[in-house]
């Protein structure tokens, strides 16, 4: 198909999941608005209708609770087709929770701040797209102000997460060293992701029950972050979850001495007070001599979590790296990722005994990770690299169509059938307009 064909195509899905004022990352399987969903396929309507771009971040932010904290899953439609949902999560336990939507007591990436510089970079009327951003950046500004005041307990600038479903990364084999910590109960539920897809490419139920245990013991403490932060069995400082945060700083930064109001001065001089401190630990912490990568930090066992993902090389996105760490890194990155039978970027190590190229985030190739690391990888001057990233990506969308995930496997895309998960699914989409028009 040409790719003028495949685009419109990506459009069609894109304008399929929009439901009036949010969109759904794909129907059934995920059938409410999700965060960094939601910011990452605002970038794609950004190329073809800003109203809908800007609608989407606007709704996202309306769903802020007072204390400025974003979740990660906003239940706007009543549905059984997925679980837990909002009678699970039980946000209304947290006093400064929003009135008016449910949603979960966890959040995700913050991707907002970085999405807004986008938004002005796509932008064919610049003035007006300034014009919402400066409608909208102050709750993104009070977002981060919740990161750091809630969620780094030794004041260093590093946050933590306290659950898997923050990450993103939601299986990670990284999160078995913590399930190996843990011993939750046998929880008895009724799953419907596995109604939507094969069960072979989804978490385990014994996994589930960790998920689920890590939520009962936040919503016995009403969500509350020092609580968290004090009884949480799983609480870790993760590479991408720090490193988004600070490109998203970067962004914000820069839009408001775009802005150029003065009164936002302090807010730029808070930010850049977070940069610095938080690159600094960032580099210090997380960074592991040993493999030459950025790895998980394990906040409640006090350990570095020695695995290679493709979480460990998205610091190149927010230019974290100096040079030198960076050249080591994509050495590593083509040495393990990068064999001519892989597409780039396996999710995780391909050559670790836990890799399996067909599991959610245990090995396929996700289209949001490629894309923040294909503008990392040509903010440092990799263009080989980063070329062979972009039409990796465009060719397992061309081979199997917008699905969630895919093999990295090239072997296993001859059929056409080596994208798994969620179908027409939205930030693949997106990411692929942007990818093509950038
Ligand atoms: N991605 C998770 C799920 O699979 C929730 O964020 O349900």
């Amino acid at each position: 198909m040409c790719m003028k064909d495949l685009q419109n195509n990506a459009i069609t899905v894109l304008n399929n999941n929009w439901k009036d004022k949010f969109s759904i990352p794909c129907a059934k399987l995920y059938p409410f608005q999700w965060f960094w969903d939601s910011g990452l396929i605002a970038i794609g309507f950004a190329h073809f209708d800003m109203p809908k771009a800007e609608k989407e971040i606007e709704t996202l932010l309306d769903a802020q609770w007072s204390n400025g904290f974003i979740p990660h899953i906003i239940f706007h439609t009543e549905t059984d087709t997925y679980f837990p949902g909002p009678d699970f999560h039980r946000s209304d336990l947290h006093p400064e929770s929003s009135k008016k939507y449910k949603s979960t007591g966890m959040t995700q990436p913050p991707v907002t701040g970085f999405v807004l510089e986008d938004l002005y970079r796509i932008s064919k009327d610049r003035d007006a797209t300034l014009k919402f951003i400066e409608s909208v950046i102050d709750k993104v500004y009070k977002n981060h102000e919740y990161f750091y005041n809630q969620r780094d307990p030794q004041d260093e600038g590093l946050v933590y997460i306290y659950h898997n479903w923050e990450s993103g990364t939601d299986n990670s084999p990284i999160w078995d060293d913590i399930w190996d910590t843990m011993n939750p109960p046998e929880y008895t539920f009724e799953r419907r992701d596995t109604t939507h897809v094969d069960a072979a490419q989804r978490p385990s139920k014994r996994e589930y029950d960790h998920y689920l245990h890590i939520i009962e013991i936040a919503k016995q403490n009403n969500y509350n972050d020092q609580k968290i932060a004090e009884l949480s069995p799983f609480l870790v400082q993760d590479p991408l979850f720090n490193a988004v945060l600070l490109k998203s700083n970067q962004s914000l930064i820069d839009l408001y001495r775009i802005i150029g109001n003065k009164n936002n001065n302090d807010k730029i001089h808070q930010l850049q007070k977070w940069q610095d401190k938080g690159t600094k630990s960032f580099n210090n912490k997380l960074y592991d001599e040993e493999l030459g990568v950025y790895v998980h930090y394990d906040l409640r066992n006090e350990k570095l979590l020695k695995h290679i993902s493709s979480s460990s090389f998205a610091p190149l996105f927010a230019n974290l790296p100096s040079e030198t760490r960076a050249e080591k890194m994509v050495d590593i990155m083509m040495e393990k990722f990068g064999n001519p039978d892989q597409y780039l970027c396996a999710s995780f190590d391909p050559t670790s005994d836990r890799f399996n190229p067909k599991k959610y985030w245990r090995g396929p190739v996700w289209v949001n990770l490629n894309w923040m690391l294909y503008y990392g990888l040509k903010q440092y001057g990799f263009y080989d690299i980063a070329k062979r990233m972009k039409q990796d990506t465009i060719e397992i969308i061309e081979n199997n169509g917008f699905y969630e995930y895919f093999d990295s496997r090239k072997e296993e895309h001859k059929n056409g059938n080596a994208g798994y998960g969620g179908h027409n699914f939205s930030w693949s989409a997106a990411l692929f307009i942007d990818l093509l028009n950038e």
